[in-house]
């Protein structure tokens, strides 16, 4: 294991009472959502040593845990992201750090914009599949053997099972029930119309900034994986122009929603 991944676990472990079994990635806008967790545990990224800070507006950039419908859980408030400079490396450390301390399942969520004609902002997508190619694999280097094998298989990154719950909770909530394929850019400018129409011919259906690097070194760690996009927008060309305060505005409205969703979905697992 690197030095960064062991002293990090190690730094954490003598800070919590509980080790967690479910790791959740708070997208952009999203990070109400923690707000579940009687008494957490707050650890400040930067506290942590050799980790990196998230230093986008929207993300506060702490691990909170504590327990969330009985189950041993830590949130991440706030992601780092490539576009900040990170290594691809330090981009997922976090989620290594996560699968060290022994999750076995991670739910990621994002603030995406809409690709797919049908997807509306307001709307919650359950990712089903990523598209990671205009993004360096967080993989790239020396295999660790001790976290996964050289040559993953991909074939199913997002858990079936965990989509027919998700999709079984959006119908209970009277949500559209709707999933697709989530494709990850490095940022941070938003797309062209140009390549958004690529990005459609390719089969995508929500675009962002994130996730589809966290779940492949999740996924390389052998952890089950549940995604789901807050549709913000519709992507470049589809509608208005984008500016960031509005999708965290349209975020920070479905957070309500988000947080309930992950709630029925912790209990099921
Ligand atoms: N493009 C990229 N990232 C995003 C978008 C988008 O339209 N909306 C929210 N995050």
């Amino acid at each position: 294991m690197t030095e960064n991944l062991t002293s990090a676990c190690e730094y954490i472990e003598r800070n919590i009472e509980e080790k967690p079994e479910i790791g959740i990635i708070l997208g952009s806008g999203l990070g109400h959502a923690a707000s579940g967790l009687a008494q957490p545990v707050i650890i400040p990224y930067r506290e942590i040593p050799g980790f990196p800070v998230s230093t986008v507006h929207g993300h506060a950039g702490q691990f909170l845990f504590g327990r969330l419908c009985g189950k041993p859980v830590v949130f991440m408030q706030g992601r780092i992201h490539y576009y900040e400079g990170y290594s691809m490396e330090q981009v997922v450390l976090p989620v290594r750090t996560m699968g060290c301390l022994g999750i076995h399942t991670l739910i990621l969520t994002n603030a995406a914009g809409g690709i797919r004609e049908d997807l509306q902002p307001g709307d919650i997508m359950i990712i089903k599949d990523h598209i990671s190619s205009f993004i360096p694999s967080p993989l790239v280097g020396k295999n660790d053997d001790a976290l996964g094998t050289r040559f993953p298989d991909m074939t199913q990154v997002y858990d079936k099972e965990y989509i027919g719950i998700l999709e079984a909770i959006l119908t209970e909530l009277k949500l559209k029930v709707t999933s697709g394929v989530y494709l990850q850019t490095t940022g941070p400018a938003y797309e062209t119309p140009a390549e958004i129409r690529m990005f459609q011919t390719l089969g995508a259906d929500a675009v962002g900034m994130s996730t589809a690097c966290e779940a492949i070194a999740a996924s390389h760690m052998g952890i089950r994986i549940a995604g789901l996009s807050t549709i913000c927008n519709q992507a470049a060309g589809l509608g208005e122009s984008l500016s960031h305060q509005d999708i965290l505005d349209m975020s920070q409205k479905l957070s309500a929603c988000m947080t309930e969703i992950l709630k029925r979905f912790i209990v099921r697992i």
